[in-house]
């Protein structure tokens, strides 16, 4: 979780930090801070709470004020700089990353899992400010340099007052550190570090959690940390660190050096990469990039089919239709894009599925059952807009070691998830960068009907005709965010595949509005959850399937009958008139197997006006990320 980015070279590297760690916000938004080598070569570290705007006015005026020369084009500078995505402390600049203790400066991806056991007896000696296990890692590196500077000399060489180290020496002594201190720590870090021992020099390195090193664009004296290849322009060349490597970034060079356990040793130059060009992403007009995504549903449904591989989609199914267990697994939107992915299964293939969340399902004891029996008939299908959420990627570890066949569904074929599996289905929604996920949900729901079901590919105009309708007619759903906009909860109800919608409508309301909501399957909202509907109560149901629909239209006569007003989204459109119907959004009779893909659009359009209304930005809401990189 979290962003880093970190650049030595000539030139504004203060601002090009700035800039990297915009391009990482996707990781986390919390705070952010930054840390840079003032004229006396001491780290002056910056950090405030909110997004990096804020920082880098912060950051503009400490750099006068300690006359930091980041932008002489004749003098290098070394600068370090975090987006934080709270683990271990509220949201608060104390909490915020680098974190200074003696000469080292520290910003960390991850969480170590042991930092309480350091922290207590390292309190004897070092002010902790912050209740991160991140600032333990620079109190760390503090007392191993120490004990290594020393352990250089005896009491006699200090008496004749020997004290003439040269650099070369610090920047082994702060090698031999962070490698003695990595061993000590448990969990997962990437780091990124600067010491007032070896000024303008970055330390960098990892034990999993990715970190690229590099040139920045075509500086080719410029060199970059970070942890993503978003934060770099065009035509950088990249290395990725190998867990265990430790980088230096100086004026001259980046050096790899391997941990060997018998100390570190240079390995020589990296063998970089060089990376696409990509184009930055625009809002095109758009206020925000949800509204933009929403209203981009339909291109990338079609972009979804144009980009169906027929041979794979074949292997795949037959792969499905023989196999003993059939596991969907994600995290958030794309795990509700799983229970349609279920219905979709379960209804076209007539096989049994278990679509669990990642978080939970590789601690089930019957997955292990799975598994000891013949991997190879055990189906493993794993959904990720990103392909780096963390506990996704931890879950399908688990399945490939065992030897199960994995299957992704992501709109990033470049991912890591991507890379470990033997299927990857692209979806190919087109970049989405609003936190709240919207085209990759209907195109991963559109992915798995064409995976499963007999559609016939030639019929689907009125579909993407529809999702084209649906994410244009706002008028409706402003008009009902209006009436509703005072209401407490909202509740959403469905059956069968109208659940798993109305468990993604329910998520994006809270998501961006920050509006309590539940969703129930409707025949179960009378064994409990009814006792919360009173007459504030606003209930909407989600019916597309012919076969339940009078069922699920009872939960909604029971609810008006306690007060509640009630919202049906369905295209059945006898229910307009119906007495206990306040308000129709109607889905327009398309193949009535994709119905429930279309039917959370008008919702995705709810939740975005809702969230508007509220004077939130739908695009970063607070305490969420884009890609949720720590389990
Ligand atoms: C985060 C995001 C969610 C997203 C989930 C899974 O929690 O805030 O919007 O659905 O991660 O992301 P993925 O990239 O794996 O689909």
């Amino acid at each position: 979780m979290c962003g880093i980015y970190g650049e030595v070279g000539r030139g504004d590297v203060l601002k090009n930090a700035i800039d990297g760690l915009k391009a990482l916000e996707y990781r986390g938004y919390d705070s952010a801070g930054i840390a840079f080598f003032n004229e006396l070569q001491r780290i002056k570290v910056t950090k405030q709470k909110g997004m990096v705007a804020s920082l880098e006015a912060k950051a503009g005026v400490d750099r006068w004020a300690t006359r930091c020369p980041l932008s002489d084009p004749l003098d290098y500078n070394a600068v370090i700089a975090h987006t934080r995505w709270a683990t271990h402390g509220k949201p608060a600049s104390k909490n915020s990353h680098p974190f200074k203790q003696g000469r080292f400066v520290v910003a960390h991806n991850g969480i170590i899992e042991n930092y309480k056991e350091f922290k207590t007896e390292l309190e004897n000696r070092f002010i902790f400010q912050s209740e991160t296990d991140s600032e333990v890692i620079a109190a760390l590196l503090e007392e191993e340099y120490s004990k290594l500077w020393d352990s250089q000399f005896t009491v006699d060489e200090f008496e004749e007052g020997f004290i003439d180290i040269l650099t070369r020496e610090n920047k082994d002594m702060t090698l031999e550190a962070i490698y003695n201190v990595s061993k000590k720590l448990k969990g997962a870090y990437a780091l990124a570090i600067l010491s007032e021992d070896v000024p303008n020099t970055i330390f960098a390195t990892t034990n999993n959690p990715p970190l690229i090193v590099g040139s920045h664009g075509d500086a080719t004296s410029t060199f970059v940390v970070t942890s993503d290849e978003a934060a770099l322009p065009a035509n950088s060349q990249i290395y990725r660190l190998k867990p265990g490597e430790i980088a230096t970034l100086d004026d001259n060079a980046i050096k790899i050096y391997e941990s060997t356990g018998e100390g570190v040793a240079p390995k020589g130059d990296p063998l970089f990469q060089p990376i696409q060009a990509k184009q930055q992403p625009s809002k095109d007009g758009y206020p925000h990039f949800m509204k933009k995504e929403i209203n981009e549903i339909e291109k990338s449904l079609r972009a979804t089919l144009e980009s169906k591989d027929t041979e794979q989609f074949k292997r795949v199914n037959e792969f499905l239709k023989t196999a003993d267990t059939i596991y969907l697994s994600a995290c958030g939107t794309a795990y509700h894009a799983c229970l349609l992915g279920k219905h979709y299964i379960e209804k076209n293939l007539g096989k049994q599925v278990v679509a669990e969340v990642a978080s939970e399902l590789r601690y089930m004891e019957h997955v292990g059952v799975a598994l000891e029996g013949d991997p190879h008939k055990v189906a493993a299908i794993f959904v990720s807009q990103s392909g780096e959420t963390a506990d996704t990627i931890a879950a399908a570890e688990l399945f490939k070691k065992q030897g199960a066949k994995i299957i992704t569904i992501t709109n990033n074929p470049n991912s890591t998830l991507a890379n470990l599996s033997d299927e990857v289905i692209n979806i190919n929604a087109g970049k989405e960068v609003a936190v709240a996920a919207t085209k990759s949900f209907t195109s991963q729901a559109f992915a798995f009907n064409l995976l499963t079901g007999d559609t016939c590919v030639n019929c689907l105009e009125p579909f993407f005709a529809e999702a084209k309708r649906l994410q244009e007619n706002t008028t409706q759903i402003k008009e009902l965010v209006e009436k509703y906009k005072k209401v407490k909860n909202i509740f959403f109800i469905g059956r069968l595949a109208d659940y798993a919608t109305s468990k993604e409508a329910s998520l994006k309301l809270k998501e961006i509005s920050y509006i309590h909501s539940e969703a129930y399957q409707a025949g179960e909202l009378k064994h409990g959850t009814i006792a919360l509907i009173e007459s504030k109560s606003v209930v909407c149901a989600i019916i597309t399937d012919p076969k339940i629909k009078d069922k699920t239209m009872n939960a909604v006569y029971e609810v008006k009958a306690r007060g509640a007003k009630t919202i049906v989204i369905s295209p059945f459109t006898e229910l307009k008139d119906n007495a206990v119907v306040d308000d129709f959004i109607e889905i327009r009779n398309v193949m009535h197997d994709l119905i429930p893909i279309l039917s959370v659009i008008p919702m995705f359009n709810f939740a975005y006006y809702f969230s508007k209304q509220r004077g939130i930005d739908p695009d970063k809401p607070r305490n969420l990320a884009k890609s949720v990189t720590v389990e």
